[in-house]
This record gives structure tokens, C-alpha cells and sequence, in this order.
């Protein structure tokens, strides 16, 4: 039932690119608009909505991280990204034109549902993205969107991940879309680079040998850290987590721009550094001064992992390793660069003897607070 692989992580890992394009399929039409009739929220309602609050747990909560920065750039609607075990502690405030936005992939996390049913009872529509069908979070809801990535069977959630990206995205596009935002043009060029996305995942898919040889040779270390900025922060909070869950070692993600505030303390010689680098083309400041961050930490001598477009020159002086990842617009290129962390992490575990499927302390889906 592995299918060939030695755990089912690696398999879910290789689908991606098939439940990327599973989770698009039917949802955009012929004209290259989205149709997401599914959504049970009437387009008129969402016309009115004049809040989003994402709410997730774990890798779920990153996927919210990054839809923040698309909602916002897409649909101009101001969006919250919180813990659902923080949310409802903290009183929130919601209202009828608030949409709040529960993303889980079992279905089942007890922190999700309770702050799901705290906002329905303040009035709030929930709209669950999920990829249990019939699950306890989508049948509380007001709406589902299923992402269709198929049964994942790892505890580490990976598939998961890239389509709850997918989901996200969709979401943006469909509420800018509804709302006849000034990005009009915009949205249609995302939506046909979207539908191309499932290729440029596989495309990165082939090219992880070296990472996992890189992998294999950190494997006696006790940290490794991981910097991005703009979407490619919670990429690198992703990376972080997956190695802490699979590796067991110290891994913590920053936001480029808070080195100076404190994390650049932590550099000293050797210690392995991975940096999420936005494209070069467009908000060429955003990557001019990631660049900067990476001549810093490697002054510092950090040894230097650069995840960045193809292309990108201006990194490999600066780069002791170099993952390249296909050109997107920066706002996907979560769902490329986040794939290298994720073979990085399980080949990371699997040289260090751990059960790569099943980490300790960890359960698949949280069913208590
Ligand atoms: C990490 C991981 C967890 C889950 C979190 C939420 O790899 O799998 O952090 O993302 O427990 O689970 P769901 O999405 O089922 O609500």
C-alpha cells in the first residue's frame, strides 16, 4: 500500500503534483475564470465580507500564514491569521460580515472546532477547507472546500500542505474575483500560472537528489535554522517544524528582516543555514535584501543553504549549497520551495534512525485541547 516507497511519506511527497492538480481540478473554467458553486457562501454575501480570520493548527496555520499575504494583495480585505488553540481565550472580534476561514486536513483537531464554533456563535460564516470528506470541522461549518489530496497517511503533513495552499489561493482569487477587485487582470494571469503548478512541482520533485545527500551529511547536527521573507517566512516556519517533528533536532524559522533583533546571536561557524529567497523579477527589493541577510550570516559563517528561483544569480556567490526551484509568481511560490524542506526533513530522520511516519510523542489528528 506504500506503493513501492519505504514510507508512506515519500509517497505522499512524490502525489504531490497529482493532488495539486486534483484540488484545481473543475475549478476553473473554460474562460479561465473559477467556479466554486460548491461554496454553499453566495457571492453576494461575500461581496459584503469586510473581515477574513484564518483559523489552524500546525502545518495547517502555516498554509493560513501564506493565504494572509494573497487575501490581502488579491482582495484588499484586511485578514488575521490565529492559533485556533489561542483564538476564542483572547475574545475575538467577529461579526456577521467577518468570514472565518478553519483550515484542517483530518477534519477532527479539537482546538480548530471549538474556535469554529466560538465564531459561528458570535455570527461569523465559517468556511472549512479540509481534505476528510464528512468530517466533524466541514459539517460544523457553514461551507466546505475539499482539498483532494487523497487519504494522508504520515503524521508529518505534506500534501496536505500544498493543497490547503491550493484551497487558499483559490479563496483569494475567487473573493477578488467576485468583488471585482483592481487586480482583475492580475488574478487571471495567477489563475493560469495556478494551473501550471502541478508541473513545476514534479519538475522540483526530480531534482532532490542532492538535498537528500546534503541531508545525510547534517545528520549528526543539533540546529539547523531557516529565514524567509514576505510568503517565504512561513515556508520557513514549515521547514522548521517538519524537521523538528521528523529529525528531532533544534529548528526554528525566522523572518529574514528580525535577524538583527536577536536570531543573528545564534550564528556562529558551521551552523547550517536555509534561506527562502523570493523571486528577482518584481519586488526586486524584498529580494535584494534577503541577499544582504545571506552575505551576513555567512560572514558570520553560517553555512548557507539557498532555496531560490532559477535563474537567480545574484544568490550563488553567497550560497554554500544551492537548491533551484522553478520560476512562479512570488505569491505561489510557496508550493515550490516548500517541497525541498520536506525531502530535506524526512531524509534528515531517516539517517537519524527515526520512524519517519510515525514520530514520537505525535498523533494524526488532535481530537483534545
Ligand atoms: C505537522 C502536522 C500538524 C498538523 C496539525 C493540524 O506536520 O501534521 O502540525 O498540521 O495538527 O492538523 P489538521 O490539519 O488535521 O487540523
Amino acid at each position: 500500500e506504500k506503493g513501492g516507497y519505504d514510507y508512506f511519506m515519500l509517497k505522499e511527497i512524490a502525489e504531490q503534483p497529482k493532488a495539486v492538480a486534483d484540488t484545481l481540478l473543475g475549478r476553473i473554467d473554460a474562460a479561465g475564470s473559477l467556479t466554486l458553486d460548491e461554496l454553499r457562501i453566495s457571492d453576494a454575501e461575500l461581496r459584503e465580507v469586510d473581515k477574513v480570520v484564518i483559523v489552524a493548527c500546525g502545518t495547517a496555520f502555516h498554509a493560513g500564514l501564506i493565504a494572509k499575504y494573497a487575501i490581502e494583495h488579491w482582495t484588499r480585505i484586511p485578514c488575521e491569521v490565529e492559533l485556533a488553540s489561542e483564538f476564542r481565550y483572547r475574545d475575538p472580534i467577529l461579526a456577521a460580515r467577518t468570514l472565518v476561514v478553519a483550515i484542517s486536513q483530518s477534519g477532527e483537531t479539537m482546538d480548530t472546532l471549538m474556535a469554529l464554533r466560538h465564531a459561528r456563535e458570535q455570527g461569523s460564516k465559517v468556511l472549512a477547507i479540509c481534505n476528510t470528506n464528512g468530517s466533524t470541522i466541514p459539517r460544523e461549518s457553514d461551507a466546505v472546500l475539499y482539498t483532494h489530496a487523497g487519504p494522508e497517511i504520515a503524521v508529518a503533513s505534506t500534501k496536505a500542505f500544498l493543497t490547503q495552499l491550493v484551497a487558499c489561493y483559490l479563496v483569494a482569487l475567487y473573493l477578488g474575483q467576485v468583488r471585482g477587485t483592481k487586480w482583475g487582470d492580475e488574478i487571471h494571469a495567477v489563475i493560469r500560472e495556478l494551473a501550471q503548478i502541478a508541473g513545476q512541482v514534479e519538475q522540483v520533485l526530480e531534482t532532490m537528489e542532492p538535498v537528500r545527500e546534503l541531508a545525510r551529511s547534517l545528520a549528526d547536527r543539533n540546529t539547523v535554522l531557516f529565514l524567509g521573507r514576505h510568503v517565504g517566512y512561513p515556508v520557513a516556519l514549515e521547514g522548521a517544524l517538519k524537521l523538528k517533528e521528523l529529525a528531532y533536532m533544534h529548528a526554528e524559522g525566522f523572518a529574514a528582516g528580525e535577524l538583527k533583533h536577536g536570531p543573528i546571536a545564534l550564528i556562529e561557524k558551521g551552523v547550517p543555514v536555509v534561506v527562502v529567497v523570493p523571486s528577482p523579477r518584481g519586488r526586486s527589493v524584498l529580494h535584494d535584501k534577503i541577499v544582504s541577510n545571506i552575505q551576513e550570516i555567512r560572514a558570520r559563517g553560517a553555512r548557507t543553504i539557498v532555496i531560490a528561483e532559477v535563474g537567480d544569480e545574484a544568490v550563488v556567490p553567497y550560497a554554500d549549497h544551492l537548491i533551484r526551484v522553478p520560476a512562479t509568481p512570488t505569491l505561489l511560490q510557496p508550493l515550490v520551495a516548500t517541497v525541498p524542506l520536506q525531502v530535506f526533513a524526512c531524509e534528515l530522520a531517516t539517517a537519524r534512525g527515526n520512524e519517519v511516519d510515525q514520530p514520537r510523542n505525535l498523533a494524526k489528528s488532535v481530537t483534545v485541547e
